[in-house]
């Protein structure tokens, strides 16, 4: 902190405040705000984040700075189609312009809770998320983002049961925070910070026969399982589906042994692989479930839970903030959000839209297969949740780098390196499918030759 810091950040904040309300930049700022961005973040965000982006975006001076429908835009206009989608985060496409008339509106009246009186679109929304949920998922916690979401189900688990252990799954990702890490399944994203929650054990994902005997031995040797958590799909693993009738064993399993379900549905939620959540597809009612993303519009970010009565305890009525007490957790900018996000989803049933193109693309994948079959391994996917296969990293990396080549945004998953995602907005329309198609096409073919495959 040098010491005349006061002048210097003011002029600063002043000169970036300008930029965020002008209407339109010159081609001097935006050049400037250019070379900014790559001191800033290898200054001061982290030196290894750029050259690790560039991996997949091959020049790091693409600036995004506007977005709409299915496009991400840089500072000099060139757009992106956005086949990554956030991660999830856009089903209802970027910049939804019902969603963000409805956030402006509730913007223009008052952004943040007064944490004391009562907020109503907190419990709309909460009684919302209970009508569009499987079974009897009652009781509402909003937080800020996944890993916190996670986080609010595993004390949950442990709350409403009495126990202490959890199962989680090999290849599992649930978030970054100290307990939601606890259950990743890939041990370059634990290693550093062990010892974290000591009492987990991972089993193999669709072997529900693994998962009794775990909790079967440690009920036998006197400890007690609180809670089982599950993605509905594993997204980053490389979208692994499980097997038929999994989620219903797991779920007898449970019963069976007095044990919390905690499905994570953060990634697979909210219309994603063709149905509001996947457990509809299961046939199954968790008793927790955790959701984000998608949730909050592509607009604001907000995450949360769901929980049935029954984990409800009293202790936890007794005392609300026993769970969590978020400052910002189910603020009303956030809450308008979802509210939007949902009502949009129901009147323009997203769900099917993501099964409807979610088909169709893997219709085309189904052909390039055959037509690339040692360049793409492999394909899977429900609705718009894709992963496609490749033989090494470095193949996938370079048929990402040849979509964003051809504006075409794709990216790898956290836990299995081989796989690149299809995870586009549900907005997006057929002649852009077609289009993202015809392009990968032309990758594989560069690929194929590239790597003499
Ligand atoms: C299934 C699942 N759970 C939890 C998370 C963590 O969410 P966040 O990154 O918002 O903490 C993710 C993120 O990818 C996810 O896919």
């Amino acid at each position: 902190m040098a010491a005349n810091y006061k002048d210097k950040a003011l002029k600063e904040a002043k000169r970036i405040v300008s930029y965020i309300e002008k209407d339109a930049l010159t081609t001097a700022e935006k050049d400037r705000i250019v070379k900014d961005s790559i001191n800033n973040f290898n200054k001061h965000v982290n030196p290894g984040w750029l050259e690790y982006r560039k991996s997949v975006s091959t020049d790091a001076a693409f600036v995004e700075w506007t977005d709409s429908e299915e496009h991400f835009e840089d500072l000099h206009g060139h757009q992106f189609i956005d086949c990554l989608g956030g991660f999830g985060i856009y089903t209802c496409g970027h910049r939804n312009p019902e969603i963000l008339k409805t956030v402006k509106a509730q913007l223009d009246r008052y952004a943040l809770h007064s944490q004391e009186l009562v907020d109503p679109l907190r419990g709309y929304l909460a009684s919302l998320v209970a009508m569009i949920t499987p079974g009897d998922l009652q009781y509402c916690f909003f937080t800020n983002g996944g890993a916190e979401a996670v986080e609010m189900s595993l004390k949950l688990a442990r709350l409403a049961t009495g126990g202490r252990w959890y199962i989680s799954s090999v290849g599992a990702f649930h978030g970054k925070s100290m307990g939601a890490i606890s259950m990743g399944g890939k041990g370059a994203y634990r290693e550093d910070y062990l010892p974290m929650i000591q009492q987990v054990q991972h089993v193999e994902y669709g072997d529900a026969k693994a998962l009794e005997t775990a909790i079967k031995n440690l009920h036998i040797v006197g400890e007690k399982v609180a809670g089982v958590i599950l993605e509905a799909v594993q997204g980053e693993a490389g979208v692994i589906l499980p097997p038929k009738g999994y989620f219903k064993e797991v779920r007898k399993i449970c019963d069976k042994y007095g044990v919390a379900l905690i499905v994570d549905e953060i990634q697979t939620g909210m219309g994603r692989t063709g149905y509001m959540w996947r457990c509809e597809y299961e046939e199954i009612v968790p008793d927790i479930m955790t959701f984000g993303k998608a949730f909050g519009g592509g607009v604001m970010p907000i995450t949360g839970i769901i929980a049935r009565p029954k984990m409800w305890v009293q202790k936890l009525i007794d005392n609300p903030w026993i769970l969590g007490s978020p400052t910002f957790g189910g603020n009303p900018l956030a809450c308008a959000a979802a509210i939007s996000t949902i009502r949009y989803m129901l009147e323009n049933d997203i769900p099917k839209e993501c099964q409807k193109k979610g088909d169709y693309i893997m219709k085309k994948l189904r052909d390039l297969k055959k037509k690339y079959p040692t360049v793409l391994k492999d394909f899977r996917g429900a609705g718009l949740l894709i992963a496609m296969e490749f033989p090494e990293a470095e193949v996938g990396y370079e048929v990402t780098k040849g979509l964003f080549k051809r504006k075409v945004m794709v990216a790898g998953t956290l836990v299995n390196a081989k796989t690149v995602r299809i995870e586009p907005p549900a907005v997006l329309t057929y002649d852009t499918i077609d289009y993202v198609m015809k392009s990968l096409d032309e990758a594989l073919a560069e690929v194929k030759k590239k790597f003499k495959l």
